[in-house]
């Protein structure tokens, strides 16, 4: 049995995968403003158009750029690793894979969509990226590419976690970005918001606002946005993340996983490992797929499918997505990348088809799983990533009641080596947890009548 499934650099994916080819129901386009739907036209002040092309794509395989790849050789192809010790000790029968994303020089898997988008906007002609970020992974992931790519970069970080993790702004700058907290006063769409409460934490919303409008407002054309997470080339992009974990599963001897599991803030990394074993589901293989939020942002598990912005400002086209609204302020849990209020909408389309079945932790039931993960396999997870192995410690223990022999896949999405401040919180019992209340979801979500509806499913079709 080995410990570590390894792929040779010739055998990395050369394509990416599209969902959105595969889907029993075509995905609910983005509205415009008149609610109908955009046309590349309207997004190009925001985004290159090779990317936009992507974004709309529904060819089921789409090239990887032979030199997007001579970039990602620098980790990929990423291992993939079995939790013995976690298994013995669980004393369970399951057989517990994890995809090792943390091995990227930013340390999560962002950079696999960095890469490729710096590129295509450098291709396009685009100097400069504008962008939010949460945690800082994204943020520190863009500014790496933009490093290697010879681009700008501007990141708008949440204020909450530009104060708790002073570590991730430096890493940005060392890759020669320049990293402001967010909201900021250097944008219309953060001085408003200051104006109104001076003393917010900030959200990813917000972020966008302010990253889309410094993008759109370059006289010199030459800027775009970024986005990590949530939108379809980014899932795509992903996807290397599940078509390499096939390849190694086959080599450790293993058909398909009975469960495939990853933790969901715009959905980009869970996507990345699941998609291409969905399409095993949608072909009929049994696999229970699972995404894991926090109780605190329970955006899949709470939230109405609806069409809503993706940003605070309202900025951004409609999205068909599972959403707390798009004024919805989370608490400052420490797992910064998991408090978006939408979800990307091919992972929401997925679950109203029935194929994922979501659900959501306590964020010190997640510590308590990182400290075991620590104690056994050895590493340090991210606060985003103590959520999968939370739903992995979880079935694992169901199949040794059940005494059954599963496999079970999870994505390791990051590690937490800048991200210790949680960890002290939670040791030293000062982390307390926090259900979003009933009366506020609705009050965050009621405005969402004002907005076109999404069709509920009927017989198949939207
Ligand atoms: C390590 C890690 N895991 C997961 C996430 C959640 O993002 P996504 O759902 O797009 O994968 C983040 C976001 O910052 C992250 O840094």
């Amino acid at each position: 049995m080995e410990h570590k499934i390894l792929l040779r650099e010739s055998d990395i994916p050369r394509q990416w995968y599209n969902l959105a080819a595969d889907l029993p129901t075509p995905l609910l386009p983005p509205l415009g403003p008149d609610g109908k739907p955009v046309t590349p036209d309207m997004l190009a002040p925001v985004f290159p158009m090779n990317l936009i092309e992507q974004e709309v794509c529904t060819q089921r395989w789409v090239d990887i750029p032979e030199d997007v790849l001579n970039i990602l050789y620098r980790w990929r192809p990423a291992p993939l690793r079995r939790a013995v010790y976690l298994e013995k000790h669980l004393k369970t029968p399951a057989r517990i894979y994890y995809k090792d994303e943390s091995t990227s020089p930013p340390g999560s898997h962002k950079p696999n969509t960095a890469v490729a988008q710096a590129y295509y906007n450098k291709v396009a002609g685009i100097t400069r990226l504008t962008t939010e970020t949460g945690a800082g992974q994204w943020g520190s992931a863009l500014a790496f590419a933009c490093s290697l790519l010879g681009l700008e970069c501007k990141v708008y970080m949440v204020r909450i976690s530009f104060d708790q993790k002073p570590f991730r702004k430096l890493m940005m700058q060392v890759w020669g970005a320049r990293c402001v907290a967010s909201p900021s006063s250097e944008t219309n769409a953060g001085r408003k918001i200051l104006a109104e409460m001076p003393d917010t934490p900030g959200s990813l919303g917000i972020a966008i606002s302010e990253a889309i409008e410094a993008a759109v407002t370059d006289p010199t054309r030459k800027t775009r946005y970024s986005l990590g997470s949530v939108l379809n080339h980014v899932l795509l992009h992903q996807t290397i993340i599940g078509l390499e974990a096939k390849k190694q599963l086959e080599m450790a001897g293993e058909k398909l996983p009975d469960i495939v599991i990853g933790c969901a803030g715009g959905g980009s990394n869970f996507a990345g490992l699941a998609f291409p074993f969905t399409a095993d589901k949608i072909n009929g293989a049994q696999i229970d797929i699972i995404p894991v939020e926090p109780e605190a942002c329970p955006t899949m598990t709470r939230a109405p499918f609806a069409y809503d912005h993706g940003d605070t400002a309202c900025m951004t086209p409609l999205l068909a997505m599972h959403t707390l609204g798009h004024a919805f302020v989370p608490p400052p849990i420490h797992a910064g990348g998991l408090r978006y209020h939408g979800m990307a909408p091919l992972v929401c389309q997925a679950i109203v088809e029935g194929l994922f079945t979501p659900r959501a932790y306590h964020q010190s039931k997640c510590y308590e799983s990182a400290l075991t993960w620590a104690k056994t396999e050895g590493t340090i997870c991210a606060p985003e990533t103590s959520h999968a192995i939370a739903a992995t410690i979880d079935e694992a223990i169901k199949a040794r009641e059940e005494g059954k022999e599963k496999v079970i896949l999870f994505n390791y999405s990051g590690h937490g080596l800048m991200d210790l401040s949680g960890y002290d919180k939670f040791m030293s019992g000062q982390l307390t947890d926090y259900e979003l209340p009933e009366d506020m979801l609705q009050r965050y979500t009621k405005d969402l009548d004002k907005l076109p509806k999404a069709p509920m499913r009927k017989s198949g079709r939207w």
